[in-house]
């Protein structure tokens, strides 16, 4: 038997109901902000997630799906879709447009990490990018969005954590500081993160090792190192955020796992989630245009793991609707005729089904039951010769005949005027 490849998931009837609750759910709100769709390739050529992400992280280091192509160029699955957003940015000079460039999008990720719950190989995200704007209330309106989005999904727990990873320049004055401490406290630490005293030193202060938190716990803040231009940025989106009431905690070990980041940094954790504890997260990458090779554009957004979600989601969210009417034509003539009131039935918008497998009354009407049908319209050879059929009300069993030729029509007024 083949099986599906371990880390994926295949999402059965039963659990789609969920998931377009969230994709719907986000859609309206991201259009409700004045944010457009944008589809991007599910592959791009290697070099892009390299240098936007960093190749020093995790997902470029270990987690990416790289395959040659035909003619040799290295090609990868999109591990996160910010690098292919900008990408398209820059390619279809969007920078040109005097209009707000706000995008969102929704669609497959991968990454090759160790599969739990709510940590797979091929995920989804519904994500967000707003590009051209250094207002800081370009930061406040995608948390905003962030926020308000997932609390109209009722989850449960949910914290929005901040950070603020200041200008580059900032960074690299505090950097040499930061690696003379680590180097101060190496032999406690894992060794992912003595790997990355040198490469990558920021990323140990956010290391969810206990032995690498509690070395760093007395290490140099990043906040004492900032210039008074970030800092002043920070303090506008915070108090933009509490000018919207929207509650935030302040984390100074928030870095993030992705290179491009500066300013605003931020993630939304649910504590009913175990260790893969990040619903969503984002952040301001005000060079990473200019850094692939377009204009200086600031740019800032977030994107959400629609799986971490559905697991989160109360289970009364969404029920599946399945069609209403069953058809319950039994007999020669009466099978015939009525395969054509269904297709009658479904033309005018009532939705209808049938089992093709049933050949009795009962083995139909079990079926009805099974479908959660509302109505079963019960069809035999004599009802046809008499051209009559009966409505049965499938919650109270009553029953009335009507003639063939109203079925249609009676269904319609029933079910579908409000
Ligand atoms: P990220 O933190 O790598 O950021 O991913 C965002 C969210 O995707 C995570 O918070 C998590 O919910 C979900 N996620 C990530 N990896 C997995 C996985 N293996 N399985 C299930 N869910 C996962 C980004 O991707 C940035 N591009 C976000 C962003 C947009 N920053 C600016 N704009």
């Amino acid at each position: 038997m083949i099986k599906a490849i371990k880390g994926v998931k295949d999402l059965l009837p039963e659990e789609t109901p969920r998931w377009r609750l969230i994709e719907e759910t986000a859609r309206r709100w991201a259009l409700r902000y004045g944010f457009q769709e944008v589809r991007v390739p599910i592959f791009e050529t290697t070099t892009l997630f390299a240098r936007s992400i960093g190749a020093t992280t995790d997902i470029v280091e270990k987690e990416m799906y790289t395959f040659p192509d035909r003619d040799g160029s290295s090609l990868t699955l999109r591990p996160e879709r910010t690098a292919g957003a900008v990408r398209a940015f820059i390619e279809h000079n969007r920078a040109a447009d005097p209009r707000p460039q706000k995008f969102c999008y929704l669609g497959p990720m991968f990454r090759h990490e160790r599969p739990q719950a709510g940590r797979l190989r091929q995920f989804h995200q519904f994500g967000v990018e707003s590009f051209g704007m250094s207002d800081p209330r370009a930061d406040v309106e995608v948390l905003s969005l962030l926020w308000r989005m997932l609390y109209d999904l009722s989850l449960p727990g949910l914290t929005l954590e901040l950070n603020n990873l200041g200008y580059a320049e900032d960074r690299a004055r505090y950097k040499p500081t930061l690696v003379t401490y680590l180097k101060g406290v190496e032999a406690q630490l894992c060794s992912n993160c003595r790997r990355r005293i040198d490469a990558n030193p920021l990323r140990v202060l956010d290391c969810k090792v206990p032995e690498c938190r509690t070395a760093t716990d007395g290490a140099p803040r990043l906040a004492d190192a900032l210039s008074p231009e970030a800092r002043a940025h920070f303090d506008r989106v915070t108090s933009g955020l509490q000018a919207l009431g929207i509650p935030f905690h302040l984390n100074h070990r928030l870095v993030r796992g992705l290179d491009y980041y500066c300013l605003t940094a931020f993630e939304v954790t649910c504590s009913h989630l175990g260790a893969q504890n990040a619903v969503g997260a984002g952040g301001r990458y005000d060079g990473l245009v200019e850094q692939l090779g377009g204009p200086v554009v600031p740019a800032v957004g977030f994107a959400v793991g629609l799986e971490r979600i559905a697991l989160m989601l109360p289970e009364e969210s969404a029920i599946g609707a399945t069609p209403r009417v069953y058809v319950a034509a039994f007999g020669t003539a009466a099978a015939a005729v009525g395969f054509t009131l269904l297709d009658e039935l479904r033309r005018t918008g009532v939705p209808a089904d049938m089992d093709f497998r049933a050949a009795s009354l009962k083995a139909h009407l079990r079926q009805a039951d099974r479908l959660r049908s509302l109505y079963a319209v019960i069809l035999g050879d004599d009802e046809v010769a008499q051209g009559r059929v009966t409505i049965r009300n499938m919650q109270t069993k009553a029953q009335e005949e009507i003639t063939l030729s109203e079925v249609s029509s009676t269904l319609q007024t029933r079910l579908l005027t409000p």
